[in-house]
């Protein structure tokens, strides 16, 4: 696999941590992290034992660690409440009335701010509401919620009572719903009439309504209760007997309820998630594991301190919104901002009115946004006194060396470190990231492995490769959030993850050391896409494209895209007698849309004769990846069963 020149370039610019920032650091230099790295892997059961100590644990555990490949439990025996973890350990102390969410809306102006004690009485209430409407432990709930703290309220809630919440980005439409409701099995629905996005109305409850209209046609629909948000006042449909407002049934509740005794083991959350092939896949996590990794990588990755504001702008409908929004700064006892809407509404300088205005002083984001930023000009950024940033993260997508130095230069003032964070829905936290008082940073490398993450670039038959020979990214060892299965398919768990190489996680993404050790990570090598940090399948999209009347046969790539990283390619043949015309084109963005959600908006739909395919009739991605980005065509065609095809894909064209 070859690395992208931009990086071979840039690679020798090192930055080192400032000599202040190290001296503040948890981890102030390279011998600390090297030192307590070899310990987390050499003697996990100790060093995460100590690590652990820092939770609040209702019974301590027996064992740390049960490892049998490929099904890890951690903390065996110990019992422990993750909303407790998160509430109610701060409220004995100062952090009782500091603030723990602070929010805007959209709508200019639009602020709210709750306090720990705060956050703790709503979401006690909640979990009452939850009980009263017949949820109980192990059940499982759909939280179809826009970015205001009630979604936060929601999921605390649940792992109080030790339910299991499934979010569902907000993007997604009512044919995902429907597909994770039966997947889940969820009876109850947490929504909002609408949220605000880009001064539109996101229609969530509409889009549940029609989710319920798809499962009721099935003949096999589980929910019973849509629980119902007030947030954008518009007008929705309240069906008698299903359909509750979230306000009047706080009505009925008050605020004493005790965390439930839960076993470290317990389910906390399903999250779903691309994969390369089928339907997305219920990503499962647990208590305490999940819990400790949490707080642990906020606790050294971002080196949280209570005088932070800290900003993740990721949606709670992704992972990056559960562990960096939610959980781990709330475990921390830390300051999380909460923003509702888009970073370019009502103008491109929005986020640094909001860095200003809140003297943010950790702001987490996706290279994707960085590189709107980048576009947009500098003038935005200028505008307004970033002073208070003292640290930056990015997630989601290898970030381009130029996108990095804006960061570090434009928003960072050359001052801030950046830890740019490689890690998976599957791996619920940070695995390979800088450390940043101690980890010297090349724009481009997500550095080295996080405590207990023993990652490693191998070949195709597992070996380890030498310095800056290009493989596949492998985790050796478990750790504690890793993902204890998919939900309700234990094959697939293990195909996935544990048959591409034996003893190992297999993690999707190809990669290379350098020779100070540094993972470069180049991106998925599998048939999934990263549009815009937003993880896609290409069989999704084909299984969406296929199932329009006009459509044959189709193939999706992804196309390299200078804002979003990748682009969404389909590659469609018609059936006999169709019109492939600009209306079908437009007829099928439009479905495509419908059925799995805007992330998923084809940028180009191409008409095609025919795919190319080989004599066992597969599909050659390869070819489609090369025509998709207008590059001559290399590598082994004779397996190609028709050439002719090909010509005709060339000439195709959005
Ligand atoms: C990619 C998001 C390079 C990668 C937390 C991975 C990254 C997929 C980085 C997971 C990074 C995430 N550098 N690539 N810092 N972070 N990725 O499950 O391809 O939505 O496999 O989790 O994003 O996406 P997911």
């Amino acid at each position: 696999m070859s690395n992208n020149i931009e990086s071979t370039l840039v690679e020798n610019r090192v930055f080192k941590p400032a000599k202040d920032f190290a001296k503040k650091a948890r981890i102030g230099s390279m011998a600390q992290y090297r030192k307590m790295w070899k310990e987390s892997v050499t003697k996990p059961e100790k060093f995460f034992a100590r690590e652990a100590a820092d939770l609040t644990w209702q019974k301590k555990w027996t064992k740390v660690l049960e490892w049998k490949c490929p099904y890890a439990k951690w903390f065996i025996g110990g019992k422990l409440n993750v909303a407790e973890n998160c509430l109610d350990r701060h409220l004995g102390t100062a952090r009782a009335n500091k603030a723990a969410i602070i929010w805007q809306g959209e709508p200019m102006g639009e602020k709210r701010t709750l306090t720990y004690a705060q956050l703790h009485r709503e979401v006690c209430r909640f979990a009452n509401v939850l009980k009263r409407n017949g949820v109980k432990n192990g059940d499982r709930v759909l939280i179809y919620m826009p970015m205001v703290p009630e979604a936060a309220v929601a999921m605390l809630a649940c792992a109080r009572i030790g339910a299991m919440h499934s979010v569902v980005f907000g993007g997604f439409s009512a044919e995902s719903i429907k597909d994770r409701v039966l997947d889940s099995g969820a009876k109850i629905i947490l929504t909002a009439d609408g949220g605000f996005r880009r001064g539109a109305v996101v229609p969530l409850k509409k889009n549940v309504d029609d989710a319920l209209t798809l499962l009721a046609g099935g003949g096999a629909n589980p929910v019973k209760r849509v629980i119902v948000f007030k947030r954008t006042g518009q007008e929705v449909h309240i069906e008698e007997g299903r359909d509750v407002w979230w306000s009047r049934e706080l009505e009925y509740v008050d605020a004493d309820c005790p965390p439930a005794l839960l076993d470290a083991e317990t389910p906390l959350f399903i999250l779903y998630t691309s994969g390369s092939t089928g339907k997305p896949k219920g990503i499962l996590h647990t208590t305490g594991g999940y819990l400790l990794h949490a707080y642990m990588t906020c606790k050294y990755v971002f080196d949280l301190r209570d005088e932070d504001v800290y900003w993740c702008t990721a949606d709670v409908g992704w992972v990056t919104g559960h562990t960096y929004m939610v959980y781990g700064p709330l475990a921390m006892g830390a300051t999380s901002f909460m923003y509702e809407g888009a970073p370019n509404w009502p103008e491109n300088d929005r986020f640094w009115q909001i860095i200003e205005e809140n003297g943010v002083t950790v702001f987490y984001t996706a290279p994707t946004a960085i590189r709107a930023f980048m576009k947009w000009g500098d003038s935005w950024v200028k505008k307004h006194d970033l002073s208070s940033l003292r640290l930056l993260g990015t997630v989601g997508e290898p970030i381009n060396p130029e996108a990095w130095m804006w960061y570090h230069r434009t928003i960072g003032g050359s001052r801030c470190p950046i830890v740019d964070t490689w890690w998976q829905t599957e791996t619920g936290g940070h695995m390979i990231t800088p450390l940043p008082g101690a980890t010297p940073t090349k724009p481009g490398t997500a550095t080295l492995p996080f405590f207990g993450v023993d990652a490693a670039v191998v070949d195709d038959a597992g070996n380890e490769l030498g310095a800056n020979q290009g493989g596949k990214l492998v985790i050796r060892k478990p750790w504690p959030s890793m993902l204890r299965g998919i939900w309700g398919d234990k094959a697939r768990y293990k195909a996935t993850y544990w048959s591409e190489y034996k003893g190992m996680y297999f993690a999707g993404d190809g990669a290379r050391r350098d020779k100070d050790g540094n993972f470069w990570i180049v991106g998925r090598i599998d048939d999934v896409l990263n549009v815009a940090g937003h993880r896609l399948g290409t069989a999704e999209v084909e299984s969406a494209l296929v199932s329009h009347p006009s459509v044959a046969e189709a193939a999706v790539v992804g196309k390299p895209d200078e804002l979003k990283g990748q682009a969404v390619v389909c590659f469609v043949t018609v059936k006999e007698g169709v019109k492939a015309d600009r209306a079908l084109r437009d007829a099928l963005r439009a479905h495509v849309r419908k059925v799995i959600g805007p992330v998923a908006t084809p940028d180009e739909v191409r008409f095609a004769g025919g795919l190319p395919k080989t004599r066992s009739g597969k599909i050659m991605r390869r070819l489609l990846k090369q025509i998709a980005a207008g590059e001559a065509l290399k590598g082994d065609t004779t397996t190609l069963e028709d050439f002719s095809v090909v010509a005709t894909l060339a000439a195709a064209e959005d």
